[in-house]
C-alpha cells in the first residue's frame, strides 16, 4: 500500500454527532526506532510487543458545526482539561487532514484517561495517539461501510504513525513490526503489521514488568533524541544493526531461542543509550539505579540459568523481560532484589496483549 492508497472516497453524508470509545495498549520496543526522516519516516525498522496493561482509553464525542474552516474541540485527561496537550493534537490534526477530510466538519470532544498514573515516566503518546486513531477511523468506518478490517487496522496505524512514530504499534496485539525491511514481507515505513513469520510458544506470553525508576519528566524528549539522529557520527551504522537483528530475530523467534533474544534485546537497549550519549549534544536518561538493576538482572541470570532480560525505552525505567514458564522466579526475584531500586518501590506487572478494544 501507498500513501495515496489511505484517502478517502468521497463522502456523502454526514452524521450530525454521535460518540464512540477506544482502549489502545501501549507497547515496548525488542529493536528500536531511533531517527526519522520528514513526515514520521523511520530511519530503520522497529519491532516490538504490543502491551496489555499499560493501555489509554478515549472517547470522542462529535457534533456538526458550521464553520469549517479551521479545527475545534476539547479536550480533557481524566474530566479535567488538559490545555498543554492540545497543540500537538492541532499538529496531528492538521498533518491527517488529506486523509480525514472530515476533520473540521466537527467539533470534537476528546475525553482521555490513562491506566497508568500520570507522572510514572511512562510516556503515554504511543497508547494515546493509537487511541485517538482509532476513534477518528471509527467515525470514517461509518461513513465507508465498506471499509474491511486490515485496511481500518492499516490506516488506524498508519494515522497514528503521523501523530508518534511508535503509535503505529499499539493497534494489533502480539509482535508488531513497523518499517519495511526486505526480509519482512508485507512491512512498511507507513504503518505496523502483525510479525508474519512462525514465533515459538515461549515468545506469545512473555511478561514485561516495568520498574518505575524516575517518574520525573524526561530532561531529553523523543522527538529531539530523534533528531540528534541527523549528522550522528554512529547513525549509518546504527541504522544497519537494526535490519541486521531483524533478520537475526526471525530464526530466534521461530526456533525460540531465548539466548539469541535476550542478546538482541539487550544490545539494542543499550545501543539506544549510547546513541544518547554520542550525538551533540550528549545526553544520558539512565539513573544509577537503573544501572544497579541491569548489573542485578546480569548477575541473577548468571548464577540460576533464568532467562530473564532487561530493555529500555527513552527513559530511566527498565523493562523486565522474562517468558511464562519462569515467571515465579522472574516476580520473586525482582520483588526480592529489584523493586528497592524503584521510585517509592513502584513498578507495573504487564505482558504481552492482544491489541486495542472498541469499548
Ligand atoms: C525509544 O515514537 O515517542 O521508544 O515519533 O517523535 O513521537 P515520535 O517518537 P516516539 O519514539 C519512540 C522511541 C523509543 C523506541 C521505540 O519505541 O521504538
Amino acid at each position: 500500500m501507498i500513501q495515496k492508497d489511505f484517502l478517502p472516497n468521497q463522502y456523502t453524508d454526514l452524521p450530525e454527532e454521535g460518540k464512540v470509545t477506544w482502549k489502545a495498549p501501549s507497547n515496548i520496543a525488542l529493536v528500536k526506532y531511533w531517527g526519522k526522516r520528514k513526515n514520521q519516516i523511520p530511519a530503520n525498522p522497529s519491532i516490538s510487543f504490543t502491551l496489555d496493561a499499560c493501555a489509554t482509553t478515549t472517547k470522542v464525542i462529535y457534533s456538526k458545526k458550521k464553520d469549517v474552516s479551521q479545527f475545534s474541540f476539547d479536550l480533557l485527561l481524566d474530566g479535567k482539561p488538559k490545555e498543554d496537550f492540545k497543540p500537538k493534537i492541532e499538529v496531528f490534526f492538521e498533518r491527517i487532514l488529506d486523509y480525514l477530510p472530515f476533520l473540521k466538519s466537527y467539533h470534537f470532544k476528546i475525553e482521555t484517561s490513562n491506566s497508568f498514573p500520570h507522572s510514572s515516566g511512562i510516556a503515554s503518546s504511543a497508547s494515546g495517539m493509537a487511541a485517538l486513531s482509532l476513534c477518528l477511523m471509527d467515525i470514517e468506518r461509518q461513513l465507508d461501510a465498506g471499509m474491511d478490517q486490515d485496511l481500518f487496522n492499516r490506516k488506524a496505524s498508519f494515522l497514528a504513525r503521523l501523530g508518534s512514530g511508535s503509535a503505529c504499534r499499539s493497534i494489533e496485539g502480539g509482535i508488531i513490526q513497523w518499517g519495511g525491511h526486505s526480509g519482512v514481507s508485507g512491512s512498511s515505513d507507513l504503518f505496523g503489521i502483525q510479525y508474519p513469520y512462525e514465533v515459538n510458544a515461549v515468545f506469545k506470553n512473555f511478561h514485561d514488568t516495568i520498574l518505575l525508576v524516575h517518574k520525573g519528566e524526561k530532561q531529553v524528549s523523543s522527538t529531539v533524541g530523534h533528531d540528534l539522529m541527523h549528522n550522528h557520527p554512529y547513525a549509518e551504522n546504527r541504522f544497519k544493526q537494526a535490519y541486521a537483528n531483524l533478520d537475526k530475530l526471525k530464526t530466534v523467534f521461530s526456533e525460540g531461542n531465548l539466548e539469541g533474544f535476550i542478546e538482541i534485546v539487550e544490545s539494542e537497549a543499550l545501543t539506544l543509550h549510547a546513541m544518547m550519549m554520542t550525538s551533540m549534544p550528549y545526553f544520558i536518561l539512565m539513573k544509577p539505579e537503573t544501572l544497579e538493576i541491569i548489573n542485578k538482572i546480569w548477575s541473577f541470570r548468571k548464577e540460576t540459568k533464568v532467562p530473564i532480560c532487561f530493555t529500555l525505552d527513552a527513559g530511566a525505567n527498565v523493562h523486565v523481560l522474562y517468558p511464562e514458564s519462569v515467571k515465579e522466579k522472574a516476580i520473586q526475584f525482582i520483588q526480592n532484589e529489584l523493586v528497592a531500586h524503584c521510585e517509592n518501590g513502584h513498578y507495573i506487572c504487564d505482558r504481552i496483549g492482544s491489541g486495542a478494544k472498541k469499548l
